[in-house]
């Protein structure tokens, strides 16, 4: 995978993909990561990227010309051409908080192409005819407002990047929160007691279905606590069903005890 990131902050990305995973995904050359300064495709004198809106109003907005020439110079996209390059359709994103909602599943549609551009958004805006006739997608991260494109750049690329496959463990993957639309089930180490709080005995015995069970039946539970929203949408079974039933009763009356 290749990610291309346009930006006028690129000193923003030092650092964060040179840690950890990011990093051994780059180092073993399965991800690529390229950040672009959109202010070096400025023609003016004085580089300017953006300008005052049209019409008035608070704020700068980002100016087309130089985001159109970073993106058709690094994809080499000859203006007013449908862009096919040789690893295909590649997907250009605009970051903004007008976009679709990015989350686990639009990560695994993201993460099957062999390319992505980024286009970072910053100031009061990106003048339109960015978002109509340069970007192929818009994805916000969440409803709130950053101060720009970037933090969600880096959300994406990480979230896109653990996905790809060989960075990670396929099991590592397969159950984590999300990746089957519960949360994941909680998670312990050694010691087996710590400050007085013990392990779950279950966790230490040893028996795999019985601990596959417990594991299913707590990322349900915290599912139905914490994210009810998410259970209209799971992979659910009957046995699945029947456990939220008893979860729902337990919730309401709770001394009747945990599930065995
Ligand atoms: N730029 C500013 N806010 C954003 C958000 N919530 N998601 C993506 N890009 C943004």
């Amino acid at each position: 995978m290749r990610f291309d990131i346009f930006t006028l902050f690129p000193q923003t990305f030092e650092g964060v993909f040179s840690v950890s995973i990011v990093k051994r995904a780059v180092e073993s050359g399965l991800v690529s990561i390229a950040v672009h300064n959109i202010r070096d495709y400025a023609t003016d004198k004085h580089h300017l990227t953006d300008d005052y809106p049209y019409g008035g109003g608070a704020g700068m907005v980002m100016k087309p010309e130089p985001i159109f020439a970073a993106v058709e110079a690094v994809l080499e996209r000859p203006e007013t051409t449908v862009f096919t390059s040789k690893e295909g359709k590649v997907p250009i994103i605009l970051l903004s908080p007008q976009g679709r909602l990015f989350n686990q599943k639009v990560a695994e549609e993201l993460a099957q192409h062999q390319r992505l551009a980024l286009i970072c958004g910053h100031y009061e805006g990106i003048d339109e005819r960015v978002r109509q006739y340069l970007a192929t997608d818009e994805l916000s991260i969440g409803d709130y407002v950053l101060t720009g494109g970037e933090v969600a750049a880096m959300v994406v690329v990480d979230a896109v990047t653990r996905l790809i496959p060989g960075v990670l463990d396929a099991s590592s993957t397969a159950e984590e929160s999300h990746a089957a639309g519960l949360l994941e089930y909680p998670q312990y180490t050694r010691p087996p007691e710590f400050r007085g709080h013990a392990v779950p005995e279950i966790l230490l015995s040893g028996h795999h279905g019985a601990i596959a069970r417990w594991r299913r039946q707590e990322a349900l539970r915290r599912t139905l606590l914490r994210r009810p929203d998410l259970l209209s949408r799971a992979k659910l079974t009957v046995e699945d069903r029947e456990l939220l039933a008893h979860l729902g009763r337990e919730a309401q009356a709770p001394d009747k005890g945990p599930l065995s």
